[in-house]
């Protein structure tokens, strides 16, 4: 049940609220100067406080203050009358949601009531779902202990408490989405939207009216005004995926937005302003790009204030076995599967692929391996590697050092213990064969 706390000296105006809003379904607690009503709000929480401005003790907007301080999500609606109107605006200001003019008119009062609640529930939503996607792309979900990760975990760190514009590089699949959430959801305006704009899949023409919106009329299809996506980001983040295809064109659009804050919708007259964060990647080089004369070099500079580069998973091997560990993690959670044994000789062959598509190929391999395990292990049949890379990291075949010896220690066997023989088929020196004798202890 929902609680209200009234706070009012006049006894006619407690009483005939309070039986309102008890026959309303509410939990009704009532207090008749401000030092009472903020001991009562501490005591009991509620969940709205009706508040008179002017009370006998404290003045309303003291109180008003003090609960504020305790509790800034606290929803207080004040009650006045016409000759406060300079408090009133006050008590907004410091964040009363609204405020009701005495004598009150009950039809207004529930309305307001009814408001206070459906906003209060979309704040809760909000900040639940804000709180799910901090825990998603908090730093420790973020797999890797090689050195190259340590350093971009310290710039994400570093550049997700300011506002500074960063440009991720790396090849398909290597976590530049996964690294820009990271950075916004770790920052201070985590609350403030992430906008994703995948700036290659659309035309240009769909693209600047993405960006900045367009009024009606401005081309043949824009039958109504839109807002653009560096409005709707607020202080948000905007993520401009594949900035390296953006048109010359629209590199000059958006260097002007960098450069000054201001834009102008498709076909509009008007200058709005933005206050967006930018975070672009690319998995192209874009020095290359420059120097082609494709890609713009102020904006590359207006882009990159952080530069963070990912490491592609060929370069970080020694992160593979974690990562695998996380992501059977994470497929077993979604896909409601507990397959989380990877035999050794199956780990090894993960970690000796050439993942050309990255984190997100080997994350694909292993929701795949998931899904066709039988029971709670990934086997390496489920894995769409080539069979002959199955077979050369396979355990027949094992380390390199074991296939030497092995071999050598067959083509004894096979000369029946002849060195000269061996060494013509092995093609090396009889001396460099005695040396590997010794070496693997071989039976001669
Ligand atoms: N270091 C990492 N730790 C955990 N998961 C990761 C890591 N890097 C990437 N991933 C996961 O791999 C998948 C691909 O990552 P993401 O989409 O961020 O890559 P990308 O670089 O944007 O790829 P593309 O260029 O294909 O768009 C995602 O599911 C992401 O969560
Ligand atoms: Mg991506």
């Amino acid at each position: 049940m929902n609680s209200i706390l009234i706070i009012d000296d006049d006894p006619l105006i407690r009483k005939t609220l309070s039986s309102h809003l008890t026959k309303k379904g509410f939990e009704v607690f009532l207090e008749e100067d401000g030092g009472k009503g903020l001991l009562k709000y501490e005591e009991s929480l509620p969940d709205l406080t009706m508040l008179d401005i002017r009370l006998p003790d404290v003045p309303g907007i003291e109180v008003l203050r003090k609960i504020k301080e305790k509790n800034d999500k606290a929803c207080i609606i004040v009650m006045t009358a016409y000759d406060d109107m300079k408090t009133t605006v006050e008590a907004v200001k410091l964040g009363a949601f609204e405020y009701l003019v005495k004598p009150l008119d009950y039809v207004e009062l529930d309305l307001t009531i009814d408001k206070a609640f459906q906003v209060r529930s979309l704040e809760d939503k909000l900040s639940y779902l804000v709180e799910e996607q901090q825990k998603e792309y908090k730093i420790d979900n973020i797999i890797g202990h090689s050195p190259q990760m340590r350093d971009v975990f310290k710039l994400i760190g570093s550049v997700a408490i300011t506002r500074a514009n960063v440009l991720i590089h790396g090849e398909s699949g290597t976590g530049k989405e996964l690294v820009a959430k990271a950075i916004h959801y770790n920052s201070p305006y985590s609350v403030e939207p992430f906008i994703v704009i995948n700036c290659s899949a659309i035309t240009d023409t769909i693209l600047e009216s993405e960006l900045f919106g367009h009024v009606k009329g401005a081309f043949t299809d824009a039958v109504s005004e839109t807002r653009g996506k560096f409005e709707i980001a607020g202080k948000g983040t905007l993520f401009l995926d594949e900035i390296g295809d953006i048109s010359p064109n629209l590199q000059s659009k958006l260097l002007r937005v960098i450069e000054t804050r201001d834009f102008m919708k498709v076909g509009g007259e008007k200058i709005l302003k933005t206050e967006a964060r930018i975070i672009a990647a690319t998995n192209q080089n874009i020095k290359q790009s420059i120097e082609k004369g494709k890609f713009r070099e102020d904006l590359y500079y207006r882009l990159k204030v952080v530069e963070i580069t990912l490491p592609s998973l060929r370069e970080r091997k020694e992160d593979i076995p974690d990562l695998v560990a996380y992501l059977l993690e994470k497929i077993n959670r979604e896909l409601r599967k507990s397959v989380r044994k990877v035999p050794s000789d199956v780990m090894k062959l993960l970690v000796n692929h050439v993942w050309k598509g990255n984190v997100r190929e080997l994350e694909n391999a292993l929701i795949r391996a998931v899904i066709l395990a039988k029971g709670d292990v990934i086997l390496d049949e489920n894995l769409p590697l080539e069979s002959g890379e199955k077979k050369l990291f396979s355990k027949e075949l094992g380390p390199l050092k074991d296939v030497e010896r092995n071999y050598i220690q067959h083509v004894l066997t096979y000369t029946k213990g002849s060195k000269t023989r061996s060494s013509q088929i092995l093609q090396i020196s009889r001396p460099t064969l005695d040396k590997k004798i010794k070496e693997y202890k071989l039976e001669v």
